[in-house]
């Protein structure tokens, strides 16, 4: 049996943050009685064949999920009980944003059997969640950290952001040192990337926004591994740090290469032999399940050079690295050479050990670089 995850898409949000490339509208609250019997409807209908997973992870993104009410959610929820067996769940996450998780919706995601929470706190520092365009404050990080806390939660995320135009390494080092007294299970710690198509592109494009140089990245991530690692988080992938044995289930699903189901608009799947995801837009989303048209798109096979390739990138990006048994024959030889002369090229970045190569903390910052001349 394979182990495997399931992703549920929640499309909707208050605001479109100007850096955001998900999937995320606003202004269809209308739309959300229709979306849910639109998910469960997809759900109903999946023909993938999933008897030889073990299916121990969901997680619910978008989007703001915690704008659901429990009885969406439960709608959902319901349906993948109905259709696929969860009796070996171990993690079961929900995405919410702080100031738009109300108390009643947290007890009822618990009560549903949701166990882990995963906070979109980005930055405590008023002017850059402005810059960011986020609509919480402060305060409400704080108030909705603690009231899951009181509700039960025992297993949270705080996703950070740094490398954020205006901050400087005295802000991010405080933000670092709040949450740590917060004591969050999991921290993730991403740097502000600027995607294609946002707001954000377009204003680093007019170079109304000038994004920090590399070298500054470079020092936000090492203060961050810094300050993580001296209070008992290890960093376990590139931007993903734990308390001992609570990485990211789900997310380790996609590291791992293992296969997982996506439903709702943008949501991607892997069956171990293709790829694909549905369609970007709630409106072809909605009236495709309610006239049984596809919603696929972007289908793709992996051939087995794909599939090795997938192992590279997302092994490499782990502490763990990629264990060279899982390379086959006629790759591993080439690979090793490779090896060598990115070690040339790439000085202290990569490490082997017990059959096993990873990048070390330097390796980290050039992981991009190093990973492309390693594929095939
Ligand atoms: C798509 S969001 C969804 C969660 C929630 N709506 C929120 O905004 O907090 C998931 C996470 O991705 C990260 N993220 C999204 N866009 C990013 C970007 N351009 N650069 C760095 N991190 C990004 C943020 O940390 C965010 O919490
Ligand atoms: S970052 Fe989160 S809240 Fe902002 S638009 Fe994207 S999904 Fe919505």
């Amino acid at each position: 049996m394979k182990k495997a995850g399931i992703y549920i898409h929640i499309p909707f949000c208050t605001v479109k943050c100007i850096y955001c490339d998900f999937y995320s509208i606003t202004e269809r609250e209308d739309s959300i009685q229709r979306f849910i019997n639109a998910i469960t409807r997809e759900i109903e209908m999946c023909n993938s064949d999933v008897s030889e997973w073990t299916f121990d992870t969901i997680f619910i993104g978008g989007g703001t999920p915690s704008l659901l009410n429990g009885g969406k959610i439960e709608k959902i929820i319901s349906a993948l009980y109905k259709k696929f067996d969860l009796s070996n769940l171990v993690e079961f996450t929900i995405e919410v944003n702080p100031g738009e998780a109300p108390t009643e919706h947290l007890k009822l995601y618990k009560d549903y059997g949701i166990n882990r929470l995963s906070i979109g706190v980005q930055s405590l520092q008023p002017r850059l969640l402005k810059f960011l365009t986020r609509i919480h404050d402060r305060k409400e990080v704080f108030q909705t950290f603690n009231n899951a806390r009181d509700i039960g939660y025992d297993n949270i995320n705080i996703d950070l952001i740094h490398s954020i135009p205006g901050q400087t390494l005295k802000l991010w080092k405080s933000d670092l040192e709040e949450i740590i007294r917060l004591n969050p299970e999991h921290i993730s710690a991403y740097s502000l990337t600027v995607e294609k198509g946002t707001e954000l592109f377009g204003m680093v494009k007019k170079k109304i926004v000038l994004m920090p140089k590399e070298e500054i990245n470079a020092k936000f991530f090492e203060n961050t591994i810094d300050r993580l690692t001296s209070n008992s988080y290890s960093l376990y992938e590139i931007s993903n740090f734990s308390k001992p044995g609570l990485q990211c289930k789900h997310n380790m699903h996609y590291w791992n290469i293992e296969p997982y189901l996506g439903f709702g608009p943008s949501a991607h799947s892997f069956d171990s032999n293709y790829r694909w995801n549905n369609t970007k837009n709630l409106d072809s989303y909605l009236q495709g399940i309610e006239s049984n048209r596809p919603i696929k798109s972007n289908v793709e096979l992996l051939s087995k050079t794909n599939i090795i390739n997938e192992t590279i990138g997302f092994g490499l990006r782990m502490s763990s690295g990629i264990a060279l048994n899982k390379l086959p024959k006629e790759y591993r030889k080439r690979f090793e050479n490779r090896l060598l002369s990115a070690n040339q090229k790439f000085k202290n970045c990569l490490k082997k050990k017990n059959q096993r190569v990873s990048l070390s903390n330097k390796g980290f910052l050039f992981a991009d670089e190093i990973i492309v001349d390693l594929l095939f």
